[in-house]
Protein backbone atom coordinates (compact mmCIF):
# COMPACT_ATOMS: atom_id res chain seq x y z
CA UNK A 1 0.00 0.00 0.00
CA UNK A 2 1.10 3.34 -0.89
CA UNK A 3 1.72 5.86 1.87
CA UNK A 4 -0.81 8.46 0.05
CA UNK A 5 -3.37 5.65 0.80
CA UNK A 6 -2.22 4.98 4.63
CA UNK A 7 -5.23 6.82 6.64
CA UNK A 8 -3.59 6.37 9.64
CA UNK A 9 -0.95 9.07 8.56
CA UNK A 10 -1.63 12.49 8.70
CA UNK A 11 -0.66 15.34 6.64
CA UNK A 12 2.99 16.11 6.95
CA UNK A 13 3.74 13.98 9.70
CA UNK A 14 7.20 12.55 9.39
CA UNK A 15 7.64 9.45 7.56
CA UNK A 16 11.19 9.15 8.48
CA UNK A 17 10.38 9.37 11.81
CA UNK A 18 7.62 6.43 11.81
CA UNK A 19 10.43 4.10 9.79
CA UNK A 20 12.43 5.18 12.88
CA UNK A 21 10.14 4.51 15.46
CA UNK A 22 9.50 0.81 13.42
CA UNK A 23 6.14 1.55 12.79
CA UNK A 24 6.54 1.99 9.01
CA UNK A 25 9.18 -0.76 7.74
CA UNK A 26 12.12 0.57 5.64
CA UNK A 27 9.74 0.42 1.99
CA UNK A 28 7.40 2.21 4.07
CA UNK A 29 4.37 -0.79 4.29
CA UNK A 30 2.85 -0.65 7.72
CA UNK A 31 1.69 -4.11 9.53
CA UNK A 32 -1.31 -5.20 11.01
CA UNK A 33 0.27 -4.57 14.78
CA UNK A 34 1.80 -1.27 13.99
CA UNK A 35 -1.60 0.09 12.04
CA UNK A 36 -3.11 -0.67 15.45
CA UNK A 37 -0.33 1.16 17.61
CA UNK A 38 0.17 4.04 15.45
CA UNK A 39 -3.72 4.61 15.06
CA UNK A 40 -3.94 4.44 19.32
CA UNK A 41 -1.32 7.02 19.29
CA UNK A 42 -2.85 9.53 16.65
CA UNK A 43 -6.30 8.87 17.98
CA UNK A 44 -4.56 10.13 21.24
CA UNK A 45 -2.51 12.85 19.54
CA UNK A 46 -6.07 14.14 18.31
CA UNK A 47 -7.54 14.20 22.48
CA UNK A 48 -4.22 16.07 23.24
CA UNK A 49 -3.21 18.54 20.55
CA UNK A 50 -6.45 20.60 21.44
CA UNK A 51 -5.38 20.83 24.94
CA UNK A 52 -1.63 21.49 24.44
CA UNK A 53 -3.04 24.72 21.84
CA UNK A 54 -5.45 25.92 24.73
CA UNK A 55 -2.38 26.00 26.91
CA UNK A 56 0.13 27.53 24.32
CA UNK A 57 -2.48 30.32 23.56
CA UNK A 58 -2.34 31.36 27.45
CA UNK A 59 1.61 31.65 27.51
CA UNK A 60 2.53 28.19 28.78
CA UNK A 61 5.44 25.96 27.48
CA UNK A 62 3.40 23.18 26.94
CA UNK A 63 5.94 21.11 29.35
CA UNK A 64 4.45 17.35 29.07
CA UNK A 65 5.27 14.78 30.95
CA UNK A 66 4.47 10.93 29.79
CA UNK A 67 4.94 8.49 32.01
CA UNK A 68 5.98 4.79 31.21
CA UNK A 69 6.95 6.22 27.85
CA UNK A 70 8.27 2.48 26.74
CA UNK A 71 9.72 3.42 22.83
CA UNK A 72 8.16 6.87 23.46
CA UNK A 73 5.91 6.28 20.18
CA UNK A 74 3.56 8.92 22.16
CA UNK A 75 6.28 11.61 22.92
CA UNK A 76 8.01 11.27 19.53
CA UNK A 77 4.41 11.39 17.27
CA UNK A 78 3.20 14.43 19.67
CA UNK A 79 6.57 16.60 19.11
CA UNK A 80 6.34 15.77 15.59
CA UNK A 81 2.89 16.69 14.90
CA UNK A 82 3.02 19.59 17.49
CA UNK A 83 6.22 21.11 18.83
CA UNK A 84 8.63 20.59 15.99
CA UNK A 85 7.17 23.55 14.12
CA UNK A 86 7.06 25.85 17.51
CA UNK A 87 9.89 26.97 19.15
CA UNK A 88 9.18 26.77 22.87
CA UNK A 89 7.72 23.58 24.69
CA UNK A 90 9.08 20.42 25.86
CA UNK A 91 8.53 16.77 26.22
CA UNK A 92 9.89 14.19 29.03
CA UNK A 93 9.60 10.47 29.10
CA UNK A 94 9.50 8.66 32.13
CA UNK A 95 10.70 5.07 31.72
CA UNK A 96 12.28 2.09 33.97
CA UNK A 97 14.45 0.26 31.28
CA UNK A 98 17.17 2.73 30.99
CA UNK A 99 17.99 0.95 27.80
CA UNK A 100 14.74 2.33 26.15
CA UNK A 101 15.64 5.58 27.34
CA UNK A 102 19.30 5.60 25.82
CA UNK A 103 17.58 4.52 22.48
CA UNK A 104 15.15 7.21 22.74
CA UNK A 105 17.20 9.79 23.44
CA UNK A 106 19.83 8.97 20.67
CA UNK A 107 16.41 9.17 18.35
CA UNK A 108 15.27 12.43 19.42
CA UNK A 109 19.51 13.50 18.68
CA UNK A 110 19.53 12.24 14.97
CA UNK A 111 16.36 13.68 14.29
CA UNK A 112 16.97 16.73 16.05
CA UNK A 113 14.30 16.86 18.14
CA UNK A 114 16.11 18.99 21.19
CA UNK A 115 13.16 19.85 23.28
CA UNK A 116 13.02 16.26 24.19
CA UNK A 117 14.43 14.73 27.74
CA UNK A 118 14.31 10.97 28.66
CA UNK A 119 14.72 10.09 32.29
CA UNK A 120 15.54 6.10 33.04
CA UNK A 121 13.50 6.43 36.41
CA UNK A 122 10.17 5.26 37.93
CA UNK A 123 6.85 7.50 38.10
CA UNK A 124 7.56 8.10 41.77
CA UNK A 125 10.72 8.69 41.61
CA UNK A 126 10.22 11.35 39.19
CA UNK A 127 7.43 12.83 41.64
CA UNK A 128 10.74 14.66 43.57
CA UNK A 129 13.14 14.36 40.85
CA UNK A 130 15.31 17.58 40.49
CA UNK A 131 15.47 16.81 36.68
CA UNK A 132 12.05 17.93 35.99
CA UNK A 133 10.71 21.52 36.80
CA UNK A 134 8.22 22.05 39.43
CA UNK A 135 5.48 22.69 37.32
CA UNK A 136 4.19 20.57 34.51
CA UNK A 137 1.26 21.77 32.23
CA UNK A 138 0.10 17.94 31.06
CA UNK A 139 0.63 14.67 32.13
CA UNK A 140 0.41 11.52 30.24
CA UNK A 141 0.46 7.57 31.13
CA UNK A 142 -0.50 5.41 28.08
CA UNK A 143 -0.99 1.85 29.34
CA UNK A 144 1.49 2.76 32.21
CA UNK A 145 1.60 -0.85 34.16
CA UNK A 146 -0.95 -1.19 36.84
CA UNK A 147 -0.09 1.17 39.88
CA UNK A 148 2.10 3.97 37.73
CA UNK A 149 -1.08 5.57 36.39
CA UNK A 150 -1.98 6.33 40.15
CA UNK A 151 1.99 7.39 40.87
CA UNK A 152 1.25 9.46 37.43
CA UNK A 153 -1.74 11.07 39.31
CA UNK A 154 -0.03 11.68 42.17
CA UNK A 155 3.19 13.13 39.66
CA UNK A 156 0.26 15.21 38.02
CA UNK A 157 -1.58 16.55 41.48
CA UNK A 158 1.93 17.95 43.14
CA UNK A 159 3.30 19.11 39.35
CA UNK A 160 -0.16 21.30 39.45
CA UNK A 161 -0.95 20.15 35.82
CA UNK A 162 -3.61 21.34 34.40
CA UNK A 163 -4.31 18.32 32.02
CA UNK A 164 -4.10 15.03 32.74
CA UNK A 165 -4.31 12.09 30.30
CA UNK A 166 -4.39 8.66 31.25
CA UNK A 167 -5.34 5.22 29.48
CA UNK A 168 -4.80 2.90 32.27
CA UNK A 169 -2.97 -0.63 31.81
CA UNK A 170 -4.12 -3.84 33.88
CA UNK A 171 -4.96 -3.31 37.59
CA UNK A 172 -4.46 -5.53 39.89
CA UNK A 173 -4.24 -3.69 43.24
CA UNK A 174 -7.97 -3.20 43.54
CA UNK A 175 -8.82 -6.50 42.84
CA UNK A 176 -6.58 -8.52 44.70
CA UNK A 177 -7.56 -5.73 47.96
CA UNK A 178 -11.74 -7.66 46.70
CA UNK A 179 -10.51 -10.97 46.67
CA UNK A 180 -8.71 -10.47 50.16
CA UNK A 181 -11.84 -9.53 51.63
CA UNK A 182 -14.30 -11.45 49.87
CA UNK A 183 -15.61 -14.09 52.41
CA UNK A 184 -16.46 -10.99 54.74
CA UNK A 185 -18.32 -9.50 51.85
CA UNK A 186 -20.29 -12.44 50.88
CA UNK A 187 -21.47 -12.65 54.00
CA UNK A 188 -22.02 -8.90 54.19
CA UNK A 189 -23.47 -7.81 51.43
CA UNK A 190 -25.59 -9.47 48.04
CA UNK A 191 -23.47 -6.64 46.16
CA UNK A 192 -20.20 -8.65 46.31
CA UNK A 193 -21.74 -11.17 43.88
CA UNK A 194 -20.09 -8.48 41.62
CA UNK A 195 -16.79 -10.02 42.16
CA UNK A 196 -17.24 -13.49 43.56
CA UNK A 197 -15.70 -14.88 40.35
CA UNK A 198 -11.97 -14.59 39.52
CA UNK A 199 -12.41 -13.04 36.26
CA UNK A 200 -14.94 -11.06 37.82
CA UNK A 201 -12.28 -9.99 41.02
CA UNK A 202 -10.26 -8.74 37.67
CA UNK A 203 -13.04 -6.54 35.49
CA UNK A 204 -14.03 -5.04 38.38
CA UNK A 205 -11.90 -4.59 40.40
CA UNK A 206 -10.29 -2.59 37.22
CA UNK A 207 -13.44 -0.57 36.84
CA UNK A 208 -13.78 0.23 40.26
CA UNK A 209 -10.00 1.54 40.17
CA UNK A 210 -10.68 3.87 37.42
CA UNK A 211 -14.26 5.04 39.33
CA UNK A 212 -12.47 5.70 42.25
CA UNK A 213 -9.04 7.84 40.30
CA UNK A 214 -11.90 10.18 38.80
CA UNK A 215 -13.10 10.67 42.38
CA UNK A 216 -9.82 11.51 43.10
CA UNK A 217 -9.13 13.99 40.34
CA UNK A 218 -12.79 15.30 41.25
CA UNK A 219 -12.23 15.75 44.64
CA UNK A 220 -8.56 17.97 43.48
CA UNK A 221 -10.85 20.37 41.21
CA UNK A 222 -10.70 18.50 38.08
CA UNK A 223 -13.09 17.93 35.67
CA UNK A 224 -13.13 14.74 34.48
CA UNK A 225 -14.41 12.56 31.26
CA UNK A 226 -14.01 9.34 30.26
CA UNK A 227 -14.40 7.32 26.98
CA UNK A 228 -12.87 4.73 24.55
CA UNK A 229 -9.90 5.39 22.94
CA UNK A 230 -10.60 3.83 20.04
CA UNK A 231 -12.60 0.45 18.83
CA UNK A 232 -12.33 -2.81 20.96
CA UNK A 233 -10.84 -4.23 17.88
CA UNK A 234 -7.68 -2.14 18.57
CA UNK A 235 -6.81 -2.96 21.88
CA UNK A 236 -8.30 -4.49 25.53
CA UNK A 237 -7.13 -1.58 28.18
CA UNK A 238 -9.13 1.05 25.61
CA UNK A 239 -10.70 3.55 28.57
CA UNK A 240 -9.23 7.01 28.32
CA UNK A 241 -10.16 9.36 31.35
CA UNK A 242 -8.87 13.09 30.62
CA UNK A 243 -9.30 15.88 33.55
CA UNK A 244 -8.95 19.07 33.63
CA UNK A 245 -8.39 21.51 36.41
CA UNK A 246 -11.23 24.00 36.68
CA UNK A 247 -10.10 25.12 40.70
CA UNK A 248 -13.74 23.82 41.74
CA UNK A 249 -13.92 20.78 43.49
CA UNK A 250 -16.70 18.09 42.96
CA UNK A 251 -18.58 18.77 46.60
CA UNK A 252 -19.46 15.18 47.07
CA UNK A 253 -16.53 13.70 45.23
CA UNK A 254 -13.98 13.17 48.36
CA UNK A 255 -16.91 11.85 50.70
CA UNK A 256 -17.86 9.40 48.07
CA UNK A 257 -14.49 7.86 47.32
CA UNK A 258 -14.53 6.45 51.45
CA UNK A 259 -17.71 5.35 51.60
CA UNK A 260 -17.37 3.29 48.46
CA UNK A 261 -13.75 1.90 50.21
CA UNK A 262 -15.68 1.43 53.52
CA UNK A 263 -18.70 -0.45 51.58
CA UNK A 264 -16.72 -2.20 49.55
CA UNK A 265 -14.30 -3.51 52.54
CA UNK A 266 -11.22 -1.74 50.68
CA UNK A 267 -9.98 0.67 53.52
CA UNK A 268 -6.26 -0.71 53.24
CA UNK A 269 -6.52 1.52 49.82
CA UNK A 270 -7.04 4.28 51.24
CA UNK A 271 -3.71 5.65 51.05
CA UNK A 272 -3.95 5.01 46.96
CA UNK A 273 -6.38 6.28 46.69
CA UNK A 274 -5.68 9.59 49.31
CA UNK A 275 -5.78 13.24 48.44
CA UNK A 276 -1.98 14.72 48.19
CA UNK A 277 -0.52 15.13 52.31
CA UNK A 278 1.58 18.19 50.21
CA UNK A 279 -1.57 19.44 49.38
CA UNK A 280 -0.67 22.44 47.27
CA UNK A 281 -3.62 23.41 44.68
CA UNK A 282 -3.13 22.56 41.33
CA UNK A 283 -2.95 25.82 38.74
CA UNK A 284 -5.63 26.92 36.75
CA UNK A 285 -6.38 24.96 33.01
CA UNK A 286 -4.15 26.53 30.90
CA UNK A 287 -0.70 26.89 31.43
CA UNK A 288 2.57 26.92 33.90
CA UNK A 289 5.03 29.45 33.02
CA UNK A 290 7.50 28.65 30.02
CA UNK A 291 11.00 27.12 31.61
CA UNK A 292 14.09 25.72 31.03
CA UNK A 293 14.35 22.42 31.84
CA UNK A 294 16.87 22.04 35.15
CA UNK A 295 19.75 20.15 34.12
CA UNK A 296 18.34 17.80 31.22
C1 LIG B 1 2.89 -1.38 28.29
S1 LIG B 1 4.29 -0.36 28.18
C2 LIG B 1 3.61 1.10 27.44
C3 LIG B 1 4.64 1.93 26.75
C4 LIG B 1 4.11 3.17 26.04
N1 LIG B 1 3.47 4.08 26.95
C5 LIG B 1 3.18 2.79 24.93
O1 LIG B 1 1.96 2.82 25.12
O2 LIG B 1 3.68 2.42 23.86
C6 LIG B 1 4.55 0.17 29.85
C7 LIG B 1 5.90 0.80 30.09
O3 LIG B 1 5.90 1.37 31.38
C8 LIG B 1 7.13 1.11 32.01
N2 LIG B 1 6.87 1.15 33.46
C9 LIG B 1 6.18 0.27 34.21
N3 LIG B 1 6.11 0.66 35.48
C10 LIG B 1 6.79 1.83 35.55
C11 LIG B 1 7.07 2.73 36.60
N4 LIG B 1 6.61 2.51 37.84
N5 LIG B 1 7.78 3.83 36.33
C12 LIG B 1 8.23 4.08 35.06
N6 LIG B 1 7.99 3.25 34.02
C13 LIG B 1 7.28 2.15 34.26
C14 LIG B 1 7.54 -0.26 31.49
O4 LIG B 1 8.94 -0.47 31.58
C15 LIG B 1 7.05 -0.20 30.05
O5 LIG B 1 8.04 0.27 29.17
Amino acid sequence: MSLSRIPEIREGQSIELLKELHILTRDGKLNQDSRRKLKQICHLCHFIEPLLAEIASRGGGPSVVDHGAGKSYLGFILYDLFFRQRDRGHIYGIELRQELGERARSLANRLGFTRMSFLGMSVEEAIESPLLPARIDLVTALHACDTATDDAIRFALRKQAAYIVLVPCCQAEVAAALRRGKGEALAATPLAEIWRHPLHSREFGSLLTNALRCLQLEAQGYQTMVTELVGWEHSLKNELIVARHTGAARGNAAARLEAILQELRLETLHSRFALPPHGQPPAPAGGAPDHQPPGT
